[in-house]
Order: structure tokens, then sequence, then C-alpha cells
């Protein structure tokens, strides 16, 4: 019987879930049984043989709700190979300064449960997604342009090298 993987994920304007079931399906394609579920309607992690955790980006930082998660299920984590992805828009422009930079917004899940694998990928900025607060924040505080920058082929390669990865430690 296949090993069953959960990726769970945080999402404010929805481009995250754009790329967590973009992680699902190249999952399944590897053969592994997978749900792709909001992090919010996720209670029971015991049938699961791994976990994917993904978040938005939101000031430096993942979304309150999947921190949340990783604290409050820290002890089953640590027991199974656990992934990291965060969608940002930092990486808009993917330079090594810039991948610096955002790999510092992991720090405190690392702390928590160190992962086997983790994604930093480019996000979507759409203002007519966001609320009054975020756009001001987004448009005229940060200046941040629209657009779509999810690179999808290198979602993809990365979520192949994630199922290896698990079928690798699943396997006995
Ligand atoms: C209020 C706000 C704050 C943000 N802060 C950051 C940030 O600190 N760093 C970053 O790289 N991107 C930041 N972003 C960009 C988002 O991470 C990006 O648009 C992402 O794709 C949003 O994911 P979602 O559509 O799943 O909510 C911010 C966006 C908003 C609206």
């Amino acid at each position: 019987m296949p090993s069953k993987i959960l990726v769970a994920y945080a999402t404010r304007a929805g481009s995250t879930r754009g790329v967590a079931e973009t992680i699902g399906e190249e999952l399944r394609q590897a053969g592994l049984q997978v749900d792709v579920y909001p992090i919010k309607e996720v209670s029971n992690l015991s049938s699961y043989q791994a976990v994917i955790i993904g978040s938005a980006i939101r000031a430096g930082s993942w979304l309150p709700e999947a921190k949340r998660f990783v604290k409050k299920n820290q002890a089953y984590l640590k027991t199974v190979p656990v992934a990291y992805f965060l969608v940002c828009m930092t990486l808009m422009n993917d330079t090594p300064e810039n991948r610096a930079s955002v790999a510092k917004y992991l720090e405190p899940m690392r702390q928590l449960v160190p992962p086997i694998a983790e994604g930093d990928f480019a996000g979507k900025m759409d203002y007519s997604k966001l609320g009054i607060f975020a756009r001001f924040i987004a448009k005229s505080l940060v200046k941040v342009p629209e657009g779509d920058y999810r690179n999808f082929d290198l979602i993809r390669q990365w979520a192949r090298t994630v199922a290896a990865q698990i079928k690798s430690t699943t396997a006995n």
C-alpha cells in the first residue's frame, strides 16, 4: 500500500493553493497517495506518513495558522518526513541575495521541526484579491507590482525531488 501524504497550505489571496495543488499532482504522478487541504481544515495527522506544509508570506513570516499548526503538531511531525514551502514576492527577482533573505523566513519552523526539504517559491500579486488594509500595504507602502510569478516547472521539479525523498525514507 502506498504511503499517504498530506499537503497542508495557508493562503490569503489564493496563490498558495495553486502551488499546493501542483505539488499534490506531482506527488500523485510519482505514485503517492495525496490529500491537499487548507491547513485550517486539518485536524488529525495520524493517517499520514509524510507531511508537506506551505504558506504565503506576509511581513517576513508564514501565516499564523501555519505556524500554529507546526507548533501544535510538532510531536507527531518529528516522527515523519516533513517538508516546508513558502510563497512570496521577494523571489519575483530570483537572485542569490533574495534567496538568502527569504531563507530566513523559515528559521522559526526549522527550530520546531527540522524538514527534509524546503521550497522557496515566487508568488502572485493581484490587488483585487486583497482586503483594503493589505492592498494599501502592497500597493502604496511596499509598492509590490501586480503579476503572477509562480514558476510551475520549478514547483513540479521540487515536488518530484521531495517525492523521491519521501519514498526512500518511508520504504521498508
Ligand atoms: C500585506 C502583504 C504582505 C506581504 N509581505 C511579504 C513579505 O514580507 N515578503 C515577501 O516576499 N512577500 C510578501 N508578500 C507577498 C505575498 O507573499 C505573495 O503575494 C503571495 O503570493 C501571497 O500568497 P496567497 O495568494 O496565497 O495569499 C506580502 C503580500 C501582502 C498582501
